[in-house]
């Protein structure tokens, strides 16, 4: 535990970079705060990078939350993680200096599942989000309004084996009924990253406002 509430690892932005949107990177199931290192800085070379470690332990599998079988999830405890590493995002970024109000999640399958509950339970928390092999969590509908001019993108795989092919236009309905300006992105790939995810996301962020 750090000060802060969570380890983590933050990257400013290059000083000679133009200024782009700092990114909040969590890690799937397993990883660390050091996973998506590499995907940020390639996606935008000038961001500012945030990256913490899920503080829950499967088994020593790091994670955001709790999962009491594959898919399926307690929402009293993804509900209090969710606050929880919001409070750490406002506490992070006023000690790094970062712009919360460009703040953009890019998460992956776990990390992916919490950056959208943050989107439904804590949405000005975020600017948007890049969710990664998202699945639905938490079945409810974002209030209206709530996420209005935040830009998601869902990066899907047309052959993921763990999130069913259903979730992610119910989850971009979720999120689009609070306001959410949300597009899906299918890759022709499984649950882990592929090359598309890289364009996809670089081609997102293109269009995000400087
Ligand atoms: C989850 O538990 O968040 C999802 O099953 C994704 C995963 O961690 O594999």
């Amino acid at each position: 535990m750090t000060p802060l509430g969570y380890h983590h690892r933050f990257e400013a932005a290059p000083a000679d970079a133009p200024v782009a949107p700092p990114l909040l990177l969590l890690h799937g199931t397993g990883g660390n705060e050091n996973d998506l290192i590499t995907f940020g800085r390639r996606i935008s070379p000038g961001s500012a990078l945030l990256s913490p470690r899920g503080d829950v332990s499967e088994h020593g599998a790091r994670r955001f939350f709790a999962r009491l079988a594959e898919g399926v999830f307690d929402p009293a405890e993804v509900t209090r993680r969710t606050y929880a590493l919001a409070d750490f995002v406002i506490a992070a970024t006023a000690h790094y200096g970062i712009d919360r109000t460009r703040l953009i999640a890019v998460g992956l399958s776990n990390g992916a599942n919490i950056a959208a509950t943050m989107l439904q339970l804590r949405p000005d928390t975020l600017a948007g989000a890049i969710l990664l092999r998202p699945m639905v969590v938490l079945d409810q509908p974002a209030p209206a309004g709530s996420l209005t001019g935040k830009r998601v993108l869902i990066a899907s795989g047309n052959a993921d084996p763990i999130v069913p092919q259903d979730h992610p236009s119910h989850l971009a309905a979720l999120l689009q009924a609070g306001g959410a300006n949300v597009t899906i992105h299918t890759a022709s790939a499984g649950h882990n990253l592929a090359a598309a995810d890289l364009s996809a996301s670089q081609h997102f962020l293109s269009q995000t406002a400087k």
